[in-house]
């Protein structure tokens, strides 16, 4: 069974059981402040999973999304881990529970994609004293119910059955939303356990005889600033599985990397290496971390993202770099048709999800191109800089990633040839340093960003509203928002627009928004149909791809956009508007940033 027939009998059997099929959300996620990349199918949904009306109407959902996670980059070459995925999810928005949807899984699994039922295993939550989330009996009697025998069910803590986007629930901000999970793990029959993972081998355990295949979380918690857990109005399922791993369960083989979505690219690489897949583990390791970067590299440029020392881009670049390195490990070069013929491989297989990305082919080649010179140019530098220093330590290290973007494995070779060592675990060290400060960037950011929802947000969002057609008139129809980011005290906007504004441009703006304001415009919003919507001049953001249908916020006759919300419900409610600052972010892009003074 190809990976494109499992998608798409996952799509049809939960359409069957009442659920519209929804498009997904993009992987660049330029709207939300909150992360760079989707990483879940349930990111885009949250403002459904606390109480929303779904504009399709429907408290059913269904869709396979792309999502990336860069937590376990550096696992990946093992015969599992990857960075992009696609994950099948299905979402219950206060409907349906647990009785029907570990059933309808189960069915999913043995009937239409014909997994032995004897060879999954599941997992329920144990229960938590600290948050008084009690033990998931429900669950256990479900299973039960549908065979699972009791030695194939294990009980885990918080640590294990526990999902939401920050993890257990003592490190969720105030504001986020989970629950407690049940997992289905499949059991490869030609791997043993290896001894050295303990004696007692669970399906939990890393051995590389279980893997998990999908896991159902009942969200139905909030945080709450006082660190306790509130009871959402509803209680919902909010279900996600790795398509590749259910591929990888199908024809039974636990390496990834040999399913037909990777596949043609390793036989590509084995060509272009005149190496075999599985001659030897350097090789075999190589090869995986290239098919994984370069194909997540490429979804991401497929999203229009440049490499760059920024956000996304700059994780663009990190990925190919890895991948580069890789590949003058297997010695040939990344000149000539090798990523033209890269992206030709992954456009057939995703030709019936991204067409397009046949079309984006020749520009992101020659992206890559460029980037992989850079890096050239890089190596011959960070060598020169390394040759500076007697040294090279784990901070080096990490320094020369940082400034030169020079790989870890490339400092660790040359220290090597000069008989020092760098431990791995130090440089980790160095990671996590950095990754904590940037994880409580993050975490300032779901606070302030658009996530929170206070109060100041929201005033904020409805003046993003008001600035982006104040500039469309003020400007021209050529002003295009390229990017938004609110917290609660300023909003940022990144809009198309050649030239520097004028003195004069930026007052004729702030006074349109004041008016609009004055004028004590009430904020309404309706449901239609997409094509009704984008007819009426709905301003759109032309990146995202909009299901069927589609909310639309008004306020007055002044603007329509098609937006998730939340927004005030009358512009009387936002004070004063103030341009802060003007700037260019890129070639042909400003940016405004403003306040909002003496609100209601
Ligand atoms: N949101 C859940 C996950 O990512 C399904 O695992």
């Amino acid at each position: 069974m190809t990976s494109s027939e499992i998608r798409r009998k996952y799509l049809e059997f939960f359409k069957a059981r009442g659920h519209e099929i929804i498009p997904s959300a993009p992987l660049v996620l330029a709207e939300d402040p909150t992360t760079l990349f989707t990483s879940s199918g349930m990111q885009p949904l949250i403002p459904y999973l606390l109480g929303e009306p779904h504009p399709s109407g429907s408290k059913r959902l269904v869709d396979s999304q792309p999502s990336l996670r860069l937590g376990d980059v550096e696992e990946v070459g093992d015969n599992r881990h990857t960075t992009f995925f696609e994950m099948l999810g299905n979402w219950s928005l206060g409907d349906y529970f647990k009785v029907e949807q570990l059933p309808w899984f189960l069915e999913f699994l043995t009937k239409e994609l014909g997994l032995d039922k004897a060879r999954l295993w599941v997992s329920v939550f144990e229960g938590d004293k600290s948050t008084g989330v009690p033990r998931d009996e429900e669950s256990l009697a479900v299973w039960q119910k549908l065979g699972i025998s009791k030695e194939r069910i294990f009980f885990y803590d918080v640590k294990k059955n526990w999902w939401s986007r920050s993890g257990e629930p003592s490190l969720m901000p105030t504001g986020e939303i989970g629950g407690p999970d049940s997992e289905v793990f499949y059991e490869f029959t030609e791997v043993h356990h290896d001894p050295k993972f303990g004696q007692e081998c669970h399906p939990n355990c890393d051995c590389g005889r279980f893997l998990e295949i999908g896991n159902s979380v009942f969200i139905q918690y909030q945080k709450q600033a006082d660190g306790s857990l509130k009871e959402l109005p509803q209680k919902n399922v909010d279900f996600g599985g790795g398509l590749e791993r259910l591929s990888a369960a199908i024809s039974n083989d636990p390496d990834i990397f040999l399913i037909d979505l990777f596949w043609p690219l390793i036989k590509s690489l084995e060509k272009l290496s005149g190496k075999s897949y599985g001659q030897d583990p350097e090789t075999t390791r190589a090869m995986r971390i290239i098919a994984d970067h370069l194909r997540a590299a490429i979804m991401i440029a497929r999203d229009s993202i440049l490499p760059s020392n920024k956000a996304q881009g700059y994780v663009l670049r990190r990925l190919l770099r890895r991948a580069f390195l890789f590949t003058k490990k297997l010695n040939f070069e990344t000149g000539g048709d090798y990523f033209p013929g890269f992206i030709s491989i992954l456009a057939d297989s995703y030709d019936d999800i991204f067409p397009d990305l046949k079309e984006k082919k020749v520009q992101i080649a020659d992206a890559f191109q460029e980037e992989a010179d850079r890096f050239d140019k890089v190596l011959k530098s960070g060598i020169k800089e390394i040759d500076k220093t007697s040294r090279i330590d784990a901070q080096t290290a990490f320094y020369l990633l940082e400034s030169f973007g020079l790989p870890f494995e490339i400092t660790e070779e040359i220290a090597r040839e000069r008989g020092q060592v760098i431990k791995k675990e130090d440089f980790q060290k160095e990671i996590e340093k950095h990754q904590v400060l940037s994880r409580q960037g993050a975490e300032n950011l779901f606070r302030g960003g658009l996530a929170d929802q206070s109060y100041e947000v929201t005033k904020l969002h409805t003046a993003t509203h008001l600035l982006h057609e104040a500039l469309r008139r003020v400007l021209g129809s050529h002003v295009r928002q390229e990017g938004s980011n609110i917290t609660a005290e300023r909003l940022r906007f990144d809009f198309r627009q050649p030239t520097k504004l004028t003195a004069e441009e930026l007052k004729k703006t702030a006074d349109l928004v004041n008016e609009q304001i004055a004028k004590q415009l009430e904020v309404t919003e309706t449901v239609q149909d997409l094509s009704q919507a984008l007819a009426s001049g709905a301003r759109a953001f032309f990146r995202e791809k909009y299901p069927e249908k589609v909310k639309v916020y008004s306020i007055g006759d002044f603007s329509r956009e098609i937006c998730g919300g939340p927004h005030v419900a009358s512009t009387k409610e936002l004070g004063r508007f103030r341009i802060i600052k003007e700037e260019a972010v890129a070639q042909g892009i400003r940016r405004i940033k403003a306040i909002l003074e003496n609100g209601g």
